[in-house]
């Protein structure tokens, strides 16, 4: 056989969403099926790369693990944003959050380890956790309002547990974590790791962490317990998920930090060279002060969610994130979200993540796509309150 048990085990596991996506029509006049954009990259944001590409000095090009002045520019920009303290030689340049997730995991867990993970999850943690060869073990957030339950959380940790994911500004609810629970959720792997002689850690996976509405102040769960890993993106943020760029920050306050940022950085070259392209590096310091248009995103979301309530949609309205999860009128999301996609609308159906009878928009379609989509929304929860799909 040519492709090794692990992998074949977590390619089945996989089907179901490459079979859903051969299964839609060509056409895609309105697509909100991935975080993918439609819209072009800020102006600023290419400026800023076509600059940096400049060979101006002969190690332009050379082997770049992390560029002191791209981790001294995060730093700087933790401490402003969200009130972290960071030491700049703590911070890892990562090509992405899939890259940043697949080094912690070989930092700090053995095979056979387990890690907690909330769902409905971002749909690639568990054959990230797989592929390292750990133990999923899986924990559901509240059903419908999507809050943690940190009691089945604390329940879920063992002997064997060495971290715990989470993702707030939540992919896909669009929910923001408030801090009374992430104190709960504190004290709670405090407690775990007392009772079992071995720190659990916390990986936040922050990819949002910049996108959130109403003026809210996003708490970053890692100015709530030191024994975390924050892990960016700038995928989401900059509309370019496709350069691939991130980090992995460890808090000032994180307990043995020399000896994990020397595993961490071994870590990123055993999972194939996972820092960013030099390129990508020098232009950071330019693209941290860049913020997304969130004035531009929150009218987008209260067009489409104000639509779609107004249709009778049952819906969360995204505190964050570029992501809206609305209940499916019909049982089977899968249905609902093929009936859609033949009359053009693509949405991802909740049985893909672990949130059967729900679907998810995805707000990075453009304007004229939501125009296109409105009534087509309408025409589908006629159809299914007559009884079809
Ligand atoms: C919650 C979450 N984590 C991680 C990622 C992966 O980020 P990247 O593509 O930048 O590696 C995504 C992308 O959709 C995401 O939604």
């Amino acid at each position: 056989m040519p492709v090794g048990e692990r992998l074949r085990a977590i390619a089945r596991s996989l089907e179901p969403f490459s079979a859903f996506y051969r299964s839609l029509p060509p056409t895609r006049p309105a697509d909100f099926l991935f975080g993918n954009p439609h819209e072009p990259a800020p102006a600023a944001y290419v400026e800023a790369l076509r600059a940096a590409a400049e060979p101006v000095d002969p190690a332009r090009y050379a082997y770049t693990m992390t560029l002191a002045a791209a981790a001294s520019a995060i730093a700087t920009g933790l401490r402003g944003r969200i009130g972290l303290a960071v030491h700049p030689e703590d911070v890892t340049i990562t090509n992405g959050n899939f890259a940043g997730l697949a080094a912690v995991l070989r930092t700090i867990a053995d095979p056979g380890d387990s890690i907690v993970y909330l769902s409905p999850p971002w749909f690639f943690y568990e054959p990230l956790i797989l592929a390292a060869g750990l133990r999923p073990i899986r924990v559901a957030l509240t059903l419908g309002t999507f809050e943690l339950d940190v009691d089945a959380i604390a329940a879920a940790i063992g002997p064997d547990t060495c971290a715990v994911i989470l993702n707030s500004p939540h992919n896909p609810s669009g929910r923001i974590v408030d801090a009374r629970t992430l104190d709960d959720l504190a004290a709670a792997l405090t407690d775990a790791s007392e009772r079992y002689g071995r720190l659990v850690y916390l990986i936040s996976d922050e990819a949002y962490q910049r996108i959130v509405f109403d003026g809210r102040v996003f708490a970053s769960p890692v100015t709530r317990y030191p024994s975390s890993f924050l892990l960016y993106t700038y995928a989401k943020t900059l509309l370019s998920p496709g350069s691939r760029l991130g980090y992995v920050a460890m808090p000032a306050a994180m307990p043995e930090r020399d000896e994990l940022r020397e595993a961490l950085v071994l870590a990123q070259l055993l999972t194939g060279w996972a820092f960013a392209s030099s390129i990508l590096q020098h232009a950071v310091p330019h693209l941290e002060g860049l913020d997304p248009d969130l004035a531009s995103l929150q009218a987008r979301r209260d067009h489409l969610c104000d639509a779609l309530l107004r249709q009778g949609y049952e819906l969360l309205v995204p505190e964050g994130t570029f992501y809206v999860l609305v209940r499916s009128p019909i049982p089977d999301d899968r249905a609902f979200a093929q009936a859609l996609a033949a009359d053009g609308v693509w949405v991802l159906p909740g049985a893909l993540f672990e949130a059967p009878g729900w679907f998810r928009i995805s707000l990075t379609a453009n304007e004229a796509m939501v125009d296109h989509a409105i009534p087509r929304f309408a025409r589908a929860i006629e159809r299914a309150a007559r009884g079809g799909a």
